[in-house]
């Protein structure tokens, strides 16, 4: 939930500010926690057409945003959910990959972690962007129960925006797994 304080005349609210409700007195910013992993395509890798195996990439998409919440939480995190991942263009042996990861918006134990990947020939030449996902987080204690994480504070209009828009995106994720709760419950 924002704490939209203050607000331009155009509606954009006037920066920073801080936002989720987790632990109250704690605040990091997007940078605190942003990664960055670069790979190797290596043979290991290859599917039976001789490109990347889609499955490599979410792993390493789950690796990243494991690492990019757990800093911001600076607690355990779990998987709790991936949002449609759609694969632009194949990715050769060879190439080199690399993600970027940021934590777009949190909740109180939760946190969407936004992920771009782009890969490029070893020698050089433009990136070329391949996917991009938005993985939710969950931080846990030692027993596994959710435990709330720090407060996120928003320093850029593209931080801003990028948050907006996670939390439309929660809110449908949300309601799409309170349907299918329904569903399993009725059959
Ligand atoms: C993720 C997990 C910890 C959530 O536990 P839970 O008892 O459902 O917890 P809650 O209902 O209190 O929800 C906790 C938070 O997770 C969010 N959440 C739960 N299920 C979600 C889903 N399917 N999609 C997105 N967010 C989800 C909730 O919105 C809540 O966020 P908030 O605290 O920021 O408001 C639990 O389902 C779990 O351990 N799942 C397995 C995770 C795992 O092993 N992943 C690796 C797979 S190999």
């Amino acid at each position: 939930m924002s704490e939209d304080r203050t607000q331009n005349g155009d509606g954009a609210p006037t920066l920073p500010l801080v936002v989720g409700r987790g632990v109250a007195d704690q605040t990091r910013t997007v940078a605190d926690a942003q990664v960055t992993m670069t790979q190797l395509m290596a043979p290991q890798d290859a599917n039976l057409f001789g490109s990347v195996f889609g499955g490599v990439i979410l792993a390493a998409v789950d690796k990243i945003a494991y690492v990019c919440a757990t800093r911001h939480a600076c607690h355990p995190t779990v998987t709790a959910s991936f949002d449609q991942v759609d694969f632009r263009s194949a990715i050769a042996i060879g190439e080199i990959v690399t993600l970027r990861a940021a934590v777009n918006t949190v909740g109180r134990t939760s946190m969407e972690v936004g992920v771009r990947v782009t890969a490029e020939s070893v020698h050089g030449g433009p990136p070329r962007h391949t996917n991009s996902c938005y993985v939710t987080m969950v931080a846990i204690d030692e027993e596994r129960h959710p435990v709330p994480v720090p407060r996120l504070e928003l320093r850029t209009p593209e931080e801003y925006r990028r948050h907006r828009d996670a939390e439309e995106r929660r809110n449908s994720r949300l309601e799409l797994a309170r349907s299918s709760q329904q569903r399993r419950r009725e059959s």
